[in-house]
């Protein structure tokens, strides 16, 4: 047939050439058994071939709509003159995997970066959306540096319960503990599953995945607009579209990832999170995708460009809405343009204009929502970064999901060992705690769990609750979900499990947290604190699999959880061939 005759090359030298290219064996290879699809010979002709990179998966249903978004994707390459080829990757599904998802991201990384360099593409869309599905596709994507564009799915519409806004998560905190305080039924508890998820995406509350979808807009590693368009908006699948005709140019324009993840680019996001009232989990997936692309990003930098920023977003859980309100009110432009003077304005994005050119007509229609900066929600809202001899190379706390009384406070300490340990104790009447005391959760790092889990915002005890008390100061070397809110501090580093001073606080010690002074300090002598950590033995490691990989090679939460020899990139050249 004539689709099949060769036909003459007409596009500049391009990376799928080395595939198919080739009038040799090799080439009649590559090309031969990716014609079983169905695709006429000039699909393979020198055209840019855009791997779109999706994390589908029913098991991850934040991003199960991923499939008919990819379409959307495809139509916009083949619109550009491209020829798009859809390959799935190991997807995490923050709300079923265990023992963490967390564990995983590293390992789906490794999928990624393995994925795109091994596969004849020369630009690639990375289809985002539950938490760790973002850092770990732009991190493998990084250690690559191929042209590459991110699309996030878009967040649920807002959850409604008998009349009233529920947020992911942040609702779940809170109606979980209204049950454990005796003030909701567990049928009314029950009857709000279906009420808070209602539609497709992922979570609505500036969550984590909320919170990765606008810091990929905010490097500029998408289209503008990427954070906050619903998922159930059909202008979700029209920015898919524009996607797919926009990776084509940058193909054509060899715009490669590195040249958009630049140390200002990271900046930039970092005052972005600290104006959205962002998660603590980004400064772990920001801090290893810089790592992967070489940019130098340290926990510090999260403190010094962010501490003067006021987040301006009423958003749950630090404020009152959720994201479908934040794409009507105007959103992430709309913010963005607000704290402009903070920003990088001629970092370059995927669209190839600069953020200054992207944000300079942004509209805010709802200052309820986002707040202008003479009236923010929180000022001086960025992560704080404390260190002490609790946590020498730091830890981190969200001011703006804390209680202002608690940022500084001198309590008791009352100790879990592990996270098995506290669900079997903290609802015993007979607990020795009252509000004013310090909770200390052990063993939940990135060795500890392993992975690092979302457990540091402990639920209260219930004869706390049932005082009315809502908060307490909670310490850990875990993380906690985006959703999630409260004096909670995060991250402690070193952790418990790699011999840090958390792993001999003992029940009783005084702790000391001063926010404003950026300290957390446990008051026990040095010489009592050397004592305790000469007697203190490792927990035994797990002794096969990929746990027992990551244990051993994992780094701190301060340097971004990443496995040690994953830190960098390789590029995308493999000259070897397959047979
Ligand atoms: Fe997937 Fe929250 S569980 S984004």
């Amino acid at each position: 047939m004539t689709q099949d005759r060769p036909t003459p090359k007409k596009y500049p030298p391009r990376r799928s050439q080395a595939w198919f290219g080739r009038d040799d064996r090799d080439g009649f290879i590559h090309r031969s058994w990716l014609k079983n699809q169905g695709y006429p010979h000039d699909e393979l002709d020198g055209r840019p071939v855009i791997g779109i990179c999706n994390t589908w998966s029913e098991l991850t249903p934040c991003n199960g709509h991923f499939r008919e978004l990819a379409e959307f994707v495809k139509r916009g390459v083949y619109e550009a003159g491209g020829f798009p080829l859809e390959f799935p990757v190991m997807s995490l599904g923050e709300t079923q995997l265990r023992p963490t998802a967390m564990l995983f991201r590293n390992l789906a990384s490794m999928d990624v970066e393995e994925s795109i360099r091994g596969n004849p593409i020369d630009g690639v869309v990375l289809l985002m959306g539950c938490d760790k599905t973002t850092p770990s596709l732009l991190m493998g994507a990084a250690s690559c540096d191929l042209p590459t564009i991110g699309l996030s799915g878009g967040a649920m519409l807002n959850g409604k319960f008998r009349g009233q806004d529920v947020g992911s998560g942040t609702g779940v905190w809170q109606m979980s503990e209204m049950v454990r305080a005796g003030e909701m039924s567990q049928e009314e508890f029950t009857e709000a599953e279906s009420c808070m998820h209602r539609s497709r995406g992922h979570c609505m509350t500036m969550g984590t995945a909320s919170t990765m979808a606008s810091m990929v807009e905010a490097l500029g590693v998408s289209l503008p607009e990427n954070a906050a368009i619903p998922a159930a908006d059909t202008r979700r699948n029209r920015l898919a579209q524009m996607t797919g005709r926009r990776i084509v140019e940058m193909v054509n324009q060899d715009l490669k990832l590195s040249q958009i993840l630049t140390r200002q680019a990271f900046e930039n996001a970092i005052c972005a999170n600290a104006a959205i009232g962002g998660s603590t989990n980004a400064v772990i997936h920001l801090i290893a995708m810089a790592g992967r692309m070489g940019v130098p990003l340290a926990l510090d930098d999260w403190d010094r460009l962010g501490a003067e920023i006021p987040c301006l977003l009423d958003l749950q859980p630090s404020g009152k809405y959720l994201m479908e309100d934040f794409y009507y009110a105007g959103g992430l432009p709309a913010v963005l343009a607000e704290i402009k003077d903070f920003l990088h304005l001629d970092a370059l994005t995927a669209n190839g204009k600069t953020l200054g050119e992207n944000i300079a007509k942004a509209p805010c229609y709802n200052r309820a929502v986002i707040r202008p900066r003479s009236e923010p929600l929180r000022d001086k809202a960025g992560i704080a970064v404390l260190r002490g001899n609790l946590a020498p190379h730091g830890a981190v706390i969200k001011p703006s999901a804390a209680t202002p009384a608690l940022m500084q406070h001198r309590g008791r300490a009352v100790v879990f060992e592990t996270i098995e340990d506290f669900h079997a104790r903290i609802d015993d009447e007979s607990l020795d705690i009252d509000k004013d005391c310090v909770m200390v959760l052990k063993n939940c790092g990135p060795r500890g769990y392993p992975g690092m889990a979302e457990v540091g915002n402990m639920p209260l005890p219930p004869k706390i609750l049932r005082q009315g008390i809502t908060d307490m100061v909670r310490i850990s070397d875990g993380r906690m979900s985006g959703t999630a809110y409260g004096t909670v501090v995060l991250h402690v580093s070193p952790e418990a499990a790699a011999g840090g001073v958390l792993a001999v606080v003992q029940n009783g010690d005084m702790i000391e947290l001063d926010v404003a002074g950026r300290r957390i300090h446990l008051d026990v002598p040095e010489s009592v604190l050397a004592e305790r950590l000469r007697d203190w033995q490792p927990p035994a490691a797990p002794d096969r699999g990929y746990q027992h990989m990551y244990v051993k090679h994992v780094q701190q939460a301060h340097l971004g959880a990443d496995l040690d020899f994953l830190v960098g990139g390789s590029g995308a050249a493999v000259p070897r061939e397959s047979h």
